[in-house]
């Protein structure tokens, strides 16, 4: 199997991180991965906001929790009633991925930036989650003031958060993936 194949293989949601931050040129790497992602009409209606500020994650942890306690799927109330879950799981460092909302399909063009920055910090041996827990927050009432705090431009939604950071805990088997989901026609 080749390196490419072999990262997409190995790349696992990472939950829990060690405290040192990521090195400057290993964030510029994953944030050029993410730029390089394909998008519809070849529009590029993606922003990055980066947070390595510890104050401020924890407030989007605390908030986005604040908006899901009482949210109709048991799993996400459970987290967001659980005082010591941490949505971004102690990463060093978060970005946010935001969409221009006049572009075509702003969602999957940040999906796909998004997933190609998980690969490359797979590559380069760093953690990554992806976090939709934080969307909870950007859609509520609380949304305009959040953007505004972390300078999203105007025209923009914040759909997903990445979480970055050096694993602390390596997982190796990946959830199982069901079956059945490809068919072939010759
Ligand atoms: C749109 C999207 C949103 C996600 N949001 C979260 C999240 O808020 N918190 C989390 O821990 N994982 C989140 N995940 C990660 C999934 O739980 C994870 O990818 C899945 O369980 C498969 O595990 P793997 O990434 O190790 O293959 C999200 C994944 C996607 C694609």
């Amino acid at each position: 199997m080749n390196e490419t194949l072999q990262v997409i293989k190995n790349r696992r949601s990472t939950r829990k991180f060690k405290p040192e931050q990521i090195k400057e040129e290993e964030l510029e790497a994953i944030l050029e991965a993410g730029i390089y992602a394909p998008s519809a009409h070849n529009d590029q209606p993606w922003n990055f906001t980066v947070i390595q500020n510890k104050e401020l994650m924890e407030e989007l942890n605390v908030e986005s929790k604040e908006k899901c306690k009482d949210f109709p799927d048991e799993l996400i109330r459970k987290m967001a009633n659980n005082e010591r879950f941490n949505i971004f799981y102690g990463a060093p460092t978060v970005i946010i991925v935001s969409g221009r909302d006049n572009a075509i399909m702003p969602q999957v063009d940040c999906a796909a930036a998004t997933e190609n920055m998980l690969l490359a910090a797979e590559s380069l041996d760093i953690g990554g989650c992806w976090n939709g827990f934080v969307s909870f927050l950007f859609n509520s009432e609380k949304g305009d003031e959040y953007k505004e705090k972390l300078n999203i431009p105007r025209g923009y939604t914040p759909y997903y958060g990445v979480a970055l950071g050096y694993k602390k805990v390596r997982v190796f088997n990946a959830p199982a993936r069901k079956g059945n989901v490809v068919q072939y026609i010759k």
